[in-house]
């Protein structure tokens, strides 16, 4: 295994405060840097989320100190002492994170492996502008980072081979999940989940159903813990649709991935969710105010079935393109979005059959190029395997 002992975390932001908590507590030493004066807001949270682990029986208080004590906040980046390992999480925009980095690069020694946290920048586009792009790649946690298990790392197409491996290795080192995902828009999870959103989003701009309804459908007969309006309104309508632009765009307009204008409204209207009190539902108290759902169960299933399906062809269609193995692909629905089970496997229940002739029907139904079913589904119903084919 790498030896890694002195990280630094560039950004103390949602992610960057995460990140330092999960090093320090596996026992790294770290220097922070951020350019507002942070410093005091991030001892305050780490020592808050401790305290809290402490009562839960699930954190030993003793140790706090010493976690503490091995995080250094730095005033300058050009400061930060020589490191085995860098995470940044500044802020998506690209020139930025590539001025850090060949800051970091000028000051650092040859052997400091640079990662960053971006969602949805590509890794080559970051490295482009780097000395040496073969120790850089992608470390995408999940929001909060002390608790979300997954990491997805992702090798650009100049990152030295073994960095993947390497880094996953520490990952697990650190008690996170890592899967490696092909530098490709959305890596794995914020481009297989956008069926999610959008395809439920659809139905209630068709009129096929009320938001009540879709996310009543979901919870019950997919087991999924919100359904995706309660899901939105609570990522917040203005972080949801610009991940969906930014994968649709990324994906030059593919209409898979399409926004909707009723998401749209709602930013533009200042509806971003539970945050502004209103999303597609409206608050109070914190209390989402929905009208109750009448039981009509064959409604329920052409609802779970029509957002389920194309879901899975999306992980199909991920694993067609080789963005990841069969088993990283259901590991990251399952430990970065919560996903009962994984796509690829609930798709083995279901048969390729089922799988294949829902897909068809919507295709028909629409003749749009949003619900071509992947050709994975097709070959494996012929060869009659698997999709989740691997151990
Ligand atoms: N929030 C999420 O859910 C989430 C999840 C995964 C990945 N990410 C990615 O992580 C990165 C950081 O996101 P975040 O949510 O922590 O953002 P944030 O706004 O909470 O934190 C960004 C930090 O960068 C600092 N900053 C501002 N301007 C800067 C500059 N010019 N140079 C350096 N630092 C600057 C800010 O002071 C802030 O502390 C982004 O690339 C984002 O795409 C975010």
């Amino acid at each position: 295994m790498i030896k890694i002992e002195k990280i630094a975390v560039v950004g103390a932001g949602s992610m960057g405060s995460g990140i330092v908590e999960v090093a320090s507590k596996a026992g790294c030493k770290v220097f922070v840097w951020d350019p507002n004066p942070a410093q005091e807001q991030l001892f305050k949270s780490i020592t808050k989320h401790l305290d809290k682990l402490a009562e839960k029986g699930k954190w030993d208080s003793n140790k706090s100190q010493e976690v503490l004590n091995s995080i250094q906040w730095i005033d300058r980046l050009e400061s930060i002492p020589p490191c085995d390992l860098i995470i940044e999480a500044i802020p998506e925009k690209l020139e930025l994170k590539v001025n850090t980095f060949q800051t970091l690069e000028a000051h650092q020694p040859e052997t400091t492996i640079l990662a960053s946290n971006t969602s949805s920048l590509s890794i080559a586009g970051i490295a482009g502008g780097l000395a040496k792009p073969q120790r850089f790649l992608g470390l995408h946690f999940f929001n909060p980072a002390f608790i979300m298990p997954l990491v997805e790392v992702v090798p650009g197409i100049a990152t030295q081979a073994t960095l993947a491996d390497e880094l996953s290795e520490l990952m697990r080192a650190w008690g996170k999940i890592p899967v490696v995902a092909k530098d490709t828009p959305g890596f794995i999870v914020n481009r297989v989940a956008r069926p999610f959103y959008g395809e439920a989003i659809r139905m209630v701009e068709e009129g096929i159903a009320t938001p009540e309804e879709i996310d009543h459908a979901m919870k019950s007969l997919g087991g999924f813990k919100m359904g995706p309006f309660e899901l939105m309104d609570f990522i917040g309508h203005d972080v949801n649709f610009a991940v969906t632009e930014s994968v649709y765009a990324a994906f030059w307009n593919d209409p898979r991935y399409k926004p909707s204008f009723a998401q749209k409204r709602l930013v533009e209207a200042g509806r971003l969710g539970r945050k502004s009190g209103q999303g597609f539902y409206t608050y109070v108290d914190g209390q989402a105010q929905n009208q109750a759902v009448t039981e009509n169960p064959q409604r329920d299933q052409r609802i779970f079935e029509r957002i389920l399906v194309m879901l899975m062809n999306e992980a199909i269609d991920a694993r067609f393109w080789n963005i990841a193995s069969a088993k990283d692909l259901d590991l990251a629905m399952t430990k970065g979005v919560n996903y009962p089970k994984g796509l690829l496997q609930w798709a083995d229940e279901w048969g390729a059959q089922k799988v294949y002739d829902l897909m068809l029907g919507l295709h028909q139904r629409y003749n749009e190029d949003r619900y071509r079913p992947s050709p994975l589904i097709a070959d494996t119903l012929h060869s009659q395997t698997n999709f989740y084919n691997e151990l």
